[in-house]
């Protein structure tokens, strides 16, 4: 084990893009000098051991391609498991790889996800798709999203008598788990070496605009955009994580807060956010009859032919930008930003896997509304027969004022999950403190 050594963690392994970013990479590493002096770990979860050890076969295989024989071997896989809608099992994993011999933590892939729909509708989705294929399957209207959705109880045996407050299901599975996963696991990015801090890599979505998220509704519950809404989150959390506005709130949630016995490490680095999307692509997020899942897949190629660069249908090629930003230095992503936009003064990206015609797999920085391309208000250029290439129809250049309200939308979301976040932990310490040594895979506290 040297410092060289890298360890990246991936939720929601066991389909489409988490799958796809673990098989993408095994390839990117192993194309990189950083394997020449080094190892990969990626640390996987899924939702049971039976879909953590198919999962670990179906990599193991991939790895079998690249003929390396056990004697240099330059990737391992580390299987665990994790109910994101849980905080207890999340709070069970963070403990189990605090307490772990691993390191630290070069990077999480924040993948998991559902998305809270039940069905299409139907005229407007073949209405949408025969006058306008790029934006109807980049910017689709005619999902049917289910309101309401809540996680089962936290506590067993309703432990807080009917006092335990709801959980959206599809903001935690989507966005509170990661949140609380990444803070209990702080200290492991923290350990990070400072040429490679810790980075925390959200997984939004090309969908999500500024109408999706409903500060009065924080947890999405009264929304038939649930899962847009998350995706928003993801963007504002994100790319505001390094504004002087949040600072106060940011420290506080990377300040480690879980102890545990165990292995201690050093303090190297502070941990960096990110963020990408993987275009569209076709996975079982969106439960479809199988023959209309085939017509979605064609959508999409005829989408990528018309000249949209998101239709990435396959989940390897989903998988480009969360992968780059898992392996890249700092100064790789800042040279990749220079290139894109010019050297400017300014804020963070979102990183978006992004195709050709011909199935070229490349990185592409993403237009956010009220954000633009890095928060500098800059002009977004590429165009295409007069319109604008990736992006959605009607949208304009962020303005100032577009971004002042961007970080101060993003301050109060900040806010607002620190105040969940050290409200449920309350509650889990109470609840800890008094079955102490009950499974869950809990370790005693220092
Ligand atoms: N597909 C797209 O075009 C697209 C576009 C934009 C963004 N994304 C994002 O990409 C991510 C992956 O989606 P996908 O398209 O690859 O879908 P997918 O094939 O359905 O994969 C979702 C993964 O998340 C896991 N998961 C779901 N709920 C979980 C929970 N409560 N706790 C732990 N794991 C959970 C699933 O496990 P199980 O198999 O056990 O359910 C599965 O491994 C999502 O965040 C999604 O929003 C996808």
């Amino acid at each position: 084990m040297t410092t060289a050594d890298q360890y990246v963690l991936v939720t929601g392994a066991n389909s489409g893009l988490g799958l796809g970013t673990c098989c993408r990479l095994i390839d990117e590493y192993l194309a990189s000098p950083q394997a020449e002096n080094g190892t990969l770990t990626i640390i996987f979860t899924t939702r049971s051991a039976r879909k953590g050890s198919e999962t670990l076969t179906a990599l193991e295989k991939h790895l079998a391609r690249h003929g390396s024989s056990k004697s240099d071997r330059k990737i391992y896989f580390q299987p665990e498991n994790v109910e994101l809608t849980s905080l207890l099992s999340i709070r069970a994993l963070s403990r189990k790889l605090f307490a772990s011999d691993l390191p630290h933590l070069n990077a999480i892939v924040l993948n998991a996800g559902i998305g809270g729909w039940s069905g299409l509708n139907w005229p407007l989705t073949i209405w949408t798709c025969l006058t306008g294929i790029r934006q109807a399957t980049t910017w689709p209207t005619f999902k049917l999203g289910l309101v309401g959705l809540v996680t089962k109880p936290q506590f067993p045996q309703d432990y807080f008598a009917g006092e335990e407050p709801v959980l959206g299901e599809v903001f935690c599975a989507n966005t509170f788990g990661h949140y609380m996963l990444v803070h209990w696991l702080m200290p492991l990015f923290r350990a990070s070496p400072a040429e490679f801090p810790g980075k925390i890599i959200w997984s939004t979505s090309i969908e999500a605009c500024g109408r999706h998220y409903n500060p009065d509704d924080h947890q999405g519950l009264k929304s038939s955009g649930a899962y847009e809404h998350t995706k928003r989150l993801g963007d504002l959390l994100a790319l505001t994580a390094a504004q002087p506005a949040t600072a106060k709130s940011v420290n506080e949630y990377t300040t480690p807060s879980l102890l545990v016995a165990g292995r201690s490490r050093p303090e190297q680095s502070e941990p960096m956010f990110l963020d990408s999307h993987p275009g569209i692509c076709t996975t079982t997020i969106i439960s479809l009859f199988w023959i209309v899942h085939e017509f979605y897949r064609l959508g999409i190629y005829l989408a990528r032919w018309c000249g949209s660069p998101w239709g990435n249908v396959t989940a390897y090629l989903g998988a480009a930008s969360a992968t780059w930003l898992a392996l890249a230095s700092v100064t790789d992503i800042q040279a990749k930003k220079d290139e894109a936009l010019g050297a400017t003064s300014g804020g963070p990206c979102k990183w978006g896997s992004s195709v050709d015609r011909l199935g070229n797999s490349y990185i592409r920085v993403t237009d956010v509304e009220g954000w633009g391309l890095d928060g500098t208000g800059q002009p977004f250029k590429d165009k295409w027969w007069g319109g604008s290439l990736g992006r959605k129809t009607g949208s304009t250049d962020a303005t100032e004022e577009d971004v002042e309200s961007f970080v101060a939308q993003g301050v109060r979301v900040w806010g607002k999950m620190e105040a969940l976040r050290t409200d449920w932990e309350a509650r889990i310490e109470k609840y800890e403190a008094e079955h102490q040594g009950e499974s869950n895979g809990h370790v005693s506290e220092s």
